[in-house]
């Protein structure tokens, strides 16, 4: 059960927000793993989605003259278009306001309800009487003002679910114990394991003043509160109540990726209601770090959010994935310019990758007119040792979601390339006649760049098929498992290439 299956999860994005490179990172992570995973043969789930419901966007629905179902359904849009154009190769996409969700929520409550995990109670706090809503001491300064409308709050007491988080401190910690992967990176893990050591406190899970919600089973006064709702959109996807066969053959391997600002909700609240339910707990959850542009924190009201449309429009989609992937590494913080992208491209990809690539095609036209035949095996140690480096540290890398350095181990593979050009000559051997080792130089070049279009594909999908059809293979890259490509041997009878044209043309020369 559930084994060679892997199902990889994005938080679902609130809607009372377009897009920005925030949103594109971890989608983009979480498009890398799937399309990895896929390579290795596995059965993937990969589901990303909108967080639909909630205060805020009633609001900005009232604010844009519409309904909140018109809203969300204009702005969902905005995020299915951009994951197209960004390759995004998801299986499903869940909304919170989709009747499968809604299901799924009120028999997860009632289930908590009948295993005793839900009680009535009081909950006391500041609360905007004209925004209908309490706002959370961490949220205010000491004005105590909404930080909304900025009018002044009232302290206010209102019936509510309560959710016993508190008995679920004990089970957690002994959990976390014996889960040091449970949550990555470890700074991380450690920082979750002293927050839940510091005491747990229940939690009110439903709200009378916000309508846009999902309903209490049986008390319609009530709709569940946002975060409880959203969080089991990973149960919805994987069919949970719905889809017994998804079910049991994702739900034991799911991963989810998040940024560090929501990772407590993720490491702490949905590990204990999982556990209050009796479900098993996500094989990994990892939190990765914050971008910032050019120095300085994003907002709107800054108004200095990327927006990714216009960055795929100047730069093209594979240039923006690997200097996200690649720039820095996973779980740390990173700054956003476009000088760092532009740097960051033309000297991986265009002088390094790109021009491998570029001089191998036209040597293979110029020597013998577009085709190479596979030369009587040779062995050359230098080139087997770098491709079973550059393999092991490939799936090593990529079990720790540490994708830099995926991408540095394989330019390995790229600089052993350009030194292989370098040092054989191939316009010397063509001079002095030796045809031979001209064909053996050349199928090699070509053979690393087959391999090559296999690597990079996880990260670079577009520009991996445009290679793999360049180099004249047969078939789509992706049908291709890894370990039968990865290999000197599995390399093609002949090779008939296309007329080569440069992959990433640099970008710096013309800025
Ligand atoms: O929190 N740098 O949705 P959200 C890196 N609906 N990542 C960033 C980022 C930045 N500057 N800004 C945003 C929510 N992100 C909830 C989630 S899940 C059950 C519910 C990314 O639209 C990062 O993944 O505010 C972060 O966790 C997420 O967007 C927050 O998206
Ligand atoms: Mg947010």
């Amino acid at each position: 059960m559930g084994q060679g299956s892997f199902y990889i999860t994005t938080p679902i994005y609130y809607v009372n927000d377009v897009p920005h490179i925030g949103h594109a990172y971890t989608t983009c992570a979480a498009d890398v793993l799937a399309r990895y995973h896929r390579l290795l043969g596995e059965k993937v789930l990969f589901v990303t989605g909108t967080d639909e419901h909630g205060h805020k966007i009633e609001q900005a629905a009232e604010k844009a003259g519409l309904t909140p179902q018109e809203l969300v359904n204009q702005v969902v849009l905005r995020f299915q278009d951009l994951w197209e154009k960004m390759n995004i190769s998801y299986d499903d996409f869940i909304r919170t306001t989709e009747p499968r969700h809604v299901e799924v929520v009120q028999k997860f409550f009632s289930l908590l309800q009948e295993r005793g995990y839900i009680y009535r109670g009081e909950y006391e706090g500041w609360y905007c009487v004209p925004c209908e809503t309490f706002w959370p001491e961490n949220q205010l300064d000491e004005r105590l003002v909404c930080p909304d409308c900025g009018r002044s709050l009232e302290r206010l007491k209102e019936e509510s679910y309560f959710f016993a988080l508190s008995r679920l401190e004990k089970p957690l910690l002994e959990y976390f114990e014996s889960h040091p992967d449970l949550v990555m990176p470890e700074s991380r893990f450690n920082e979750i394991v002293s927050f839940i050591r510091g005491g747990l406190k229940d939690q009110s899970i439903s709200r009378r003043g916000v309508k846009w919600g999902i309903e209490v089973p049986g008390d319609p006064e009530h709709t569940i509160y946002v975060w409880f709702d959203a969080l089991i959109n990973y149960l919805t996807a994987a069919g949970f109540s719905q889809d017994e066969r998804r079910f049991s053959e994702f739900w034991s391997q799911v991963y989810h990726l998040v940024g560090k600002d929501i990772l407590r909700f993720h490491a702490v609240l949905w590990p204990a209601m999982l556990q209050a339910a009796n479900l098993p707990l996500p094989r990994r959850i990892f939190a990765h770090g914050w971008w910032t542009v050019e120095g300085e924190k994003m907002s709107k009201s800054r108004g200095n959010t990327v927006d990714p449309n216009r960055v795929i429009a100047d730069y093209g989609v594979d240039r923006f994935r690997y200097f996200l992937m690649r720039e820095v590494s996973f779980g740390l913080d990173g700054d956003f310019s476009e000088r760092a992208l532009i740097s960051r491209s033309d000297s991986d990809l265009s002088d390094n990758f790109g021009n491998l690539v570029h001089r191998t095609l036209n040597m293979v036209w110029k020597y013998f007119q577009g085709e190479v035949k596979k030369p009587a095996v040779y062995r050359d140690e230098l080139w087997e040792k770098t491709l079973e480096e550059a393999y092991s540290g490939f799936s090593f890398f990529f079990d720790r979601f540490a994708f830099a350095q995926v991408l540095e181990n394989i330019w390995k593979l790229v600089h052993l390339g350009n030194r292989f050009i370098e040092q054989k000559a191939p316009w010397k051997l063509a001079k002095e006649g030796e045809k031979e080792e001209l064909v053996r130089v050349l199928y090699r070049l070509l053979d690393c760049s087959r391999i090559l279009a296999v690597l990079v594909y996880p990260f670079l999908p577009g520009t991996a098929s445009k290679l793999w059809k360049m180099i004249g293979m047969e078939g789509e890259i992706s049908d291709f498992s890894l370990s039968s490509q990865i290999s000197w041997e599995a390399g093609p009878d002949l090779y008939r290439v296309g007329k080569p044209v440069p992959l990433f043309p640099r970008i710096g020369d013309k800025k």
